[in-house]
């Protein structure tokens, strides 16, 4: 499991522009170190200044992770507007390049894998500045200890979001309309980052790096696929496939989305199946805990045996998702699982559409009592390359496994936060075919947000699996909407 992702580009201390004799200059200089760039986004030439390669923190572990790449139109230096923004006024998109929990430099625009343009070139020909932040990820090592295990990545996404706060005077867009974006891992450190701005817990390990002193806070969230709230998937993964006793799974080295990905397939050993009852018997537990109301103030619940309105709820998204691409054309008559009358979706056999779906993973699917996992990786420590961080895996665990920290294990979790937290807009994707982590988890997400009087655009789009940044016109039209 260690390595560079093959995908990221490798950053040495020679590329870094802000090196000085004595330490890293941390005061952005918009007249130094920037290269002029061209692109073509629908037709229409762009062009922008690159401020790459920065270090953000005084005392960076890994330089190769630890910078911020900048991004701003070319037409803010001349005093001109792009669409509807200007230098005083242009918002700041945040992408991330977190994937799998594994290390994500600093994310250069261009062309994504579909050959169109990626969401950091088309935020700036919409006139946004682009802040693309690097962070360490969890197969780090450095002279014999482990350097990116949690809660490394949020540390580093919190250091670079002080980096802009501090410097928002010495350069065009503003600070306070920071949205963050990212995919999978990465969607859920962007959850995480608007979950826990300025929360106190982090400042030791902000001070450790040398980050500057400054707000964390930022401004929305735009999350894809999160694999969040990393206690509970391993329960609603098995509420949601219990049934399902074959899967295809990844390899583990492969968790990445942005990866290609290789499927070996299986069915599940008894003791497997053993575990999946167990952990399926405890997620009605956790979600009647939450005490979840939907859009009528009608509590969702579950009981013993998995049924109840929070099922119903999950039901009713894909329900949603399918009648969406209804209207807009595709043709459904495929699915025999749904029941179509007068143009509109009226139902859908749940077990069916889940058997459709298939399992992807194996019990258990986040923390396993083999330590096999990538977030078994990712709650490791500097010595110590895997660990459990739940109590039913440790109990269980065939290689005499230890917890993580308690207090680490809280602070990835945004649920745990988002009590505090002042984001007010989150948009949340999870595509219908995503079997990542089960539905629930976005959904509990996104309707404990709602709950707590925040603005949330939450969906399941049709027939999509497990991948991000597939709807950059919505996207922005909703980043639009939400900065006004
Ligand atoms: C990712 C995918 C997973 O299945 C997972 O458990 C963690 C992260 C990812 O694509 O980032």
């Amino acid at each position: 499991q260690t390595g560079t992702p093959m995908n990221k580009k490798v950053i040495t201390e020679d590329m870094i522009t802000n090196k000085t004799e004595n330490g890293y200059n941390l005061n952005f200089d918009v007249n130094k170190n920037y290269t002029i760039k061209t692109a073509t986004v629908n037709g229409k030439t762009i062009t922008y200044r690159a401020y790459e390669n920065i270090v953000y923190v005084a005392k960076p572990v890994d330089i190769a992770y630890q910078t911020i790449n900048i991004y701003i139109p070319e037409e803010y230096f001349k005093n001109k507007s792009v669409g509807k923004y200007n230098a005083k006024s242009a918002p700041i998109f945040f992408p991330n390049t977190v994937g799998g929990y594994m290390p994500g430099a600093a994310g250069v625009p261009g062309n994504g894998r579909d050959g169109k343009p990626d969401a950091s070139l088309v935020a700036l020909s919409n006139g946004y500045v682009v802040a693309s932040p690097g962070a360490r990820g969890r197969t780090l090592e450095k002279d014999g200890k482990y350097t990116g295990k949690a809660p490394a990545v949020i540390i580093d996404l919190k250091a670079a979001v002080r980096y802009l706060r501090y410097n928002d005077d010495k350069m065009p867009g503003r600070a306070d309309r920071i949205i963050s974006n990212g995919t999978s891992a990465g969607g859920a450190v962007s959850a995480l980052l608007g979950a826990t701005g300025n929360s106190k817990d982090y400042e030791p390990y902000l001070k450790e790096i040398g980050a500057l002193k400054a707000r964390d806070d930022i401004y929305a969230v735009s999350a894809y696929c999160p694999i969040t709230n990393l206690e509970n998937p391993n329960t609603a993964y098995k509420w949601m496939f219990n049934n399902v006793k074959t899967y295809k799974k990844i390899e583990i080295s492969m968790l990445d989305y942005n990866v290609e990905r290789k499927y070996t397939e299986g069915t599940l050993t008894d003791d497997e199946i053993l575990r999946s009852n167990d952990l399926k018997k405890m997620f009605p537990d956790y979600v009647n805990s939450l005490k979840l109301k939907d859009k009528n103030g009608k509590l969702l619940t579950l009981d013993e045996n998995g049924n109840g309105s929070f099922k119903e709820q999950i039901k009713q998204y894909y329900i949603d998702s399918a009648n969406t691409a209804l209207k807009k054309g595709t043709d459904l008559s495929e699915f025999e699982f749904l029941t179509i009358k007068n143009g509109k979706v009226v139902d859908l056999d749940y077990d069916k559409y889940i058997a459709y779906m298939g399992r992807q993973k194996t019990p258990g699917a986040f923390d396993n009592v083999d330590l096999s996992t990538g977030e078994n990786n990712e709650f490791g420590d500097e010595t110590t390359n895997n660990k459990h961080f739940t109590q039913y895996m440790l109990e269980h665990s065939t290689v005499n496994g230890t917890m993580a920290d308690k207090k680490i294990i809280k602070m990835m979790n945004p649920m745990n936060y988002i009590g505090s937290s002042k984001v007010k807009y989150w948009r949340i994707r999870h595509g219908a075919i995503d079997k990542d982590t089960s539905l629930a988890i976005p959904a509990i997400l996104a309707i404990k947000l709602e709950n707590l009087g925040k603005k949330v655009d939450f969906a399941s789009p049709w027939a999509t699996p497990h991948s991000g940044d597939y709807d950059l016109t919505k996207l922005f039209g909703w980043i639009d909407k939400v900065v006004a």
